[in-house]
């Protein structure tokens, strides 16, 4: 790389696409219009920007044009306002990549059955670019990824069309921070990491993310901002695998795991709370982990952490049956043939989100038991639960007071738990939302 930079120096096209971005009157792209990428095309667009949303999905590039939002960080309204005001237009063809002058890619990185990364969508978007990429470009990725995804996948795509990075077209990646459902934390005010191919490539990038976001940290390479954004989660998802077994070991030697951590965190440095749950899930904290696992494995590292912290919160749903079972026996009552009633199937509180949520582990081990399983989520209308689509239950007195046990599995704020607490039966609470409450009222269990 260091040759490189030597070689070349920014061209008079990448001067020229600095002086948009600073005037606002650069056209931007963004690929994959999901919980990433359209709250950033939202902000850009409430800039000033005129932006062109690209996606592979016809149900949401006609909600962006009709302004009808299926997020539900982004409001509906403001949709509609900027499809009016024509800032804000989706596509599902990617035809027109080759007249914007920045393009973000915001597709998806899942990993495939074997847990191994799938860059599919990454590669697909990449050579969707490649095909009409021309001089003074600026393209970033910000999908989670593994470290070298930028320089070894796509850098190769694009400059085989002749052209050369950091003098011709820039190249940056710059990980996502946003926290779905965090009113606090937005889009602006999350400090966004940007690290270049080249310096030339960095500063475009973070360039770009100044019009929006009030704080940009540029960092050396798109390697390390690529593994800033894999320690994040990383942390995460290592120090939830933690929590959860100190709630193993917590039922174990009799003590409340909420109490211990709420005691805890009353000390002003050196600890910062998680919280345990019914496993992990989403699009990120399950899966980001792995694609680092990954590229250490290929370089004979076993990250130990990671493999463990997995294996502990893919046991949390399975722990959640068995204190299901355990509440029930105490009633004299089995699973076998006992009415559910989950609450919550959406991986986190107020989010629509459902992909990798535990509570589809947990509803499947409950239905293999015998158990009957329905469930409530204000955001999610209808699910697949063990490849039968159900419809979320309407929460009313009659439903919960027929269940056998109603299980909190994910504590949206706009469910009627006073109306849960006067009527279920017994309450097995994964999230400890009637804290305090549990040793008062034998009918709730905790975690
Ligand atoms: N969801 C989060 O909270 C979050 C937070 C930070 C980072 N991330 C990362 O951001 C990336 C995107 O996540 P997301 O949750 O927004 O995913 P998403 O599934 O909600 O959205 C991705 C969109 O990309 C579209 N798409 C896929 N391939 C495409 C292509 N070739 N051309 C055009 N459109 C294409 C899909 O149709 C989909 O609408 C992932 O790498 C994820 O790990 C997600």
């Amino acid at each position: 790389m260091g040759r490189r930079l030597a070689r070349v120096s920014q061209s008079a096209t990448l001067d020229q696409l600095a002086t948009r971005l600073k005037a606002k009157t650069a056209r931007l792209g963004v690929i994959g219009l999901g919980y990433v990428g359209l709250p950033l095309a939202v902000e850009f667009a409430r800039e000033g920007f005129s932006v062109l949303g690209i996606d592979l999905d016809p149900r949401r590039v006609e909600g962006v044009n009709r302004g009808r939002s299926y997020i539900p960080d982004v409001p509906s309204d403001d949709l509609l306002q900027l499809a009016r005001a024509k800032r804000l237009r989706a596509t599902s063809s990617p035809g027109e990549l080759g007249a914007l002058d920045a393009i973000i890619m915001c597709v998806p990185t899942p990993l495939r059955k074997t847990r191994e990364p799938d860059i599919s969508f990454i590669v697909a978007a990449g050579q969707d670019i490649a095909k009409t990429l021309r001089r003074g470009q600026l393209i970033v990725l910000e999908s989670t990824t593994y470290p070298g995804t930028t320089d070894e996948v796509i850098l190769p795509m694009l400059e085989a069309r002749g052209l050369t990075v950091g003098r011709d077209f820039a190249l940056a990646f710059s990980p996502e921070r946003i926290d779905p459902g965090n009113t606090r934390y937005t889009t602006r005010t999350i400090p966004k990491v940007v690290g270049g191919v080249t310096p030339t490539c960095r500063k475009l990038g973070g360039l770009l993310y100044g019009q929006i976001i009030r704080t940009v940290v540029p960092v050396s390479s798109t390697k390390v901002a690529e593994m800033v954004k894999l320690l994040e989660n990383t942390f995460r998802a290592v120090n939830i695998g933690l929590v959860n077994e100190v709630a193993l070991m917590c039922d174990k030697l009799g003590l409340d795991v909420w109490e211990v951590i709420n005691a805890a965190k009353t000390k002003p440095f050196g600890f910062m709370p998680f919280y345990p749950g019914p496993g992990i899930g989403g699009h990120c904290i399950p899966s980001d982990p792995m694609y680092l696992a990954w590229k250490a494995r290929a370089h004979g590292f076993e990250a130990r952490f990671i493999e463990l912290a997995d294996q502990v919160n893919r046991y949390m749903p399975h722990y959640v049956v068995e204190k299901i079972a355990r509440a029930l026996n105490a009633r004299k009552k089995a699973l076998n043939g006992s009415r559910m009633l989950l609450i919550g199937l959406a991986y986190k509180k107020d989010v629509n989100d459902t992909r990798d949520s535990p509570a589809f582990d947990v509803a499947q081990a409950l239905r293999e038991r015998g158990a009957r399983v329905a469930y409530h989520d204000p955001y999610v209308p209808t699910a697949q639960l063990s490849g039968v689509t159900v419809r979320s239950t309407p929460l009313t007195s009659g439903q919960l007071a027929r269940s056998d046990a109603v299980v909190i599995l994910t504590d949206h704020s706009n469910v009627d738990y006073e109306l849960i607490r006067r009527r279920a039966p017994l309450i097995v609470d994964t999230r400890n939302h009637y804290r305090g409450q549990a040793g008062r009222l034998a009918r709730v269990v905790k975690l």
